[in-house]
């Protein structure tokens, strides 16, 4: 009797979650849901490319990959490193040394982010953390002499957010990769001997709840044997229940295969996409990882990232938002601000945001552009513009003798009329409130 239960049991759990080394079984795992109620993410590219600080995270390629090379990356080097200087020698420079891990958790959580995705490791191989697997090409062996990726993980966890990991596939210089590569990648050291032994130690030490895959696009799923390790994330790792990933696992997968969409960097889709879906932008327009040179007009102001997030809110995506830090470990104080902006608006609009669900239609242009999002029974409908006097029209939601409307972060319930036997409605509104991200929430009951 005991033994049939427990083989009961056993074909239970199983079933419940078993999946197997192909795109057909894993894409139909369902995403774990705090990730669509999250909304708001934190984004931080800091690496070995912080320290030069110029161009972007794709200094190294920039320099000495591609062909021909960029000429500003040239003479930035000629001008300010000395003859021969090369790359792995600017990884004693990242210091990280006023690096505060609590104090970056408190920026991110004042934002109002739900989950923080590092770069672990990006294109340049460089690992924010021991990696058995990158001798002396990690912050513990050389540059900070610390574990990054473990003491930001415990901070941002302390603040009840999710933490996830961002991880480049491919390492633009790693012999091994070019290796294989020459050989058309029929060969697979570089993912036998690097990538995945470094993966897998990297999800049982870190438990990340989020594995931002990159880098992947120069070769098929198959070289990177994603699927098996996919399959070995949803079955067996410590985070199977909980991990979420996205799309980049291989040449073909960006927006059909893996987890949620990112399809290409900053994606706006214009309507609705059928699967969940993240757009990841940066603050800094030109680049993720820090610049020295970054001037204001470069960066999105607050009203832009607030459009932005809500646009892609009402579309059904979450929103994932850079920050490139210093090599001491700074967050710019810039950047700073723009994330305690954000912070403030979600304060009082937030309730339309979190576990939000796409409602019906998604935006309309009548009297300002409104974007709308739903919760139960509840519509919100986000003005992005001010209305040119204190009326308003909505020309989509259909009211009824129960229909209540108000404006977040105000107590009073607002007069409205009808204005069509069809649908849609005139609301008289008050002074509007000064908004940091020039956005305000109409909170609409008792419509459809
Ligand atoms: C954060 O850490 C403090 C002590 O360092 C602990 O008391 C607190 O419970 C932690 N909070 C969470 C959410 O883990
Ligand atoms: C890689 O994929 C092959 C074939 O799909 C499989 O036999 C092998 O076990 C995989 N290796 C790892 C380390 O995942
Ligand atoms: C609203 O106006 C903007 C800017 O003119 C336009 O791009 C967009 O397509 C319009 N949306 C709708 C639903 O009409
Ligand atoms: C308010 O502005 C709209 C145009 O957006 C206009 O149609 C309406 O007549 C104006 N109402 C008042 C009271 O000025």
């Amino acid at each position: 009797m005991i033994a049939a239960f427990l083989f009961l049991v056993g074909l239970v759990s199983q079933t419940a979650a078993h999946y197997t080394p192909d795109w057909t079984s894993l894409d139909a795992r369902p995403l774990p849901s705090w990730y669509d109620e999250a909304k708001l993410g934190i984004f931080i590219h800091w690496g070995v490319f912080s320290v030069p600080g110029f161009n972007s995270e794709w200094f190294w390629w920039h320099w000495q990959g591609q062909q021909p090379p960029d000429s500003k990356c040239v003479s930035y080097m000629t001008k300010n490193y000395p003859p021969g200087f090369s790359y792995p020698e600017f990884a004693p420079q990242f210091h990280a040394q006023f690096f505060n891990p609590e104090a970056w958790a408190d920026i991110f959580k004042a934002s109002g982010a739900k989950y923080v995705v590092l770069t672990a490791k990006h294109h340049e191989g460089f690992t924010n953390w021991g990696s058995p697997n990158s001798w002396n090409w990690n912050s513990v062996d050389t540059g900070p002499h610390r574990d990054l990726v473990g003491d930001l993980g415990e901070a941002v966890r302390n603040r009840s957010l999710h933490y996830g990991l961002y991880n480049s596939l491919y390492e633009w210089f790693h012999p091994f990769y070019l290796n294989d590569k020459k050989n058309g990648f029929k060969t697979q050291d570089f993912v036998m001997h690097k990538l995945l032994p470094e993966l897998y130690n990297m999800v049982v030490r870190y438990r990340p709840e989020v594995i931002w895959s990159d880098g992947d696009w120069e070769a098929p799923d198959t070289y990177w044997n994603s699927t098996n390790f996919l399959a070995w994330l949803y079955n067996e790792s410590p985070v199977k229940d909980t991990v979420v990933t996205n799309d980049r696992w291989g040449a073909g997968c960006a927006c059909t295969h893996g987890g949620y969409y990112n399809c290409q960097d900053k994606y706006t889709p214009g309507q609705l996409p059928k699967h969940k879906w993240e757009k990841c932008t940066s603050v800094d327009m030109l680049s993720w990882g820090y610049r020295r040179n970054m001037r204001l007009k470069e960066l999105m102001d607050l009203p832009t990232i607030i459009h932005d997030l809500v646009s892609t809110v009402a579309l059904g995506g979450n929103y994932l938002l850079n920050v490139g830090p210093t090599a001491d470990g700074m967050i710019p104080a810039v950047f700073e601000e723009r994330l305690r902006g954000v912070g403030a608006w979600i304060e009082i609009n937030g309730e339309a945001i979190y576990a939000s669900k796409p409602w019906r239609v998604q935006t309309e242009n009548s009297t300002v552009p409104v974007w709308y999002t739903s919760k139960d029974a509840i519509v919100y409908a986000i003005m992005t513009a001010k209305p040119p006097n204190l009326t308003v029209q909505l020309l989509i939601p259909k009211t009824s003798a129960a229909t209540k409307v108000t404006l977040l972060g105000t107590p009073t319930p607002l007069s409205w009329g009808p204005l069509n036997p069809g649908g849609g409605l005139t609301i008289l509104l008050p002074e509007l409130p000064y908004s940091p991200g020039q956005a305000w929430t109409l909170k609409l009951e008792g419509v459809q």
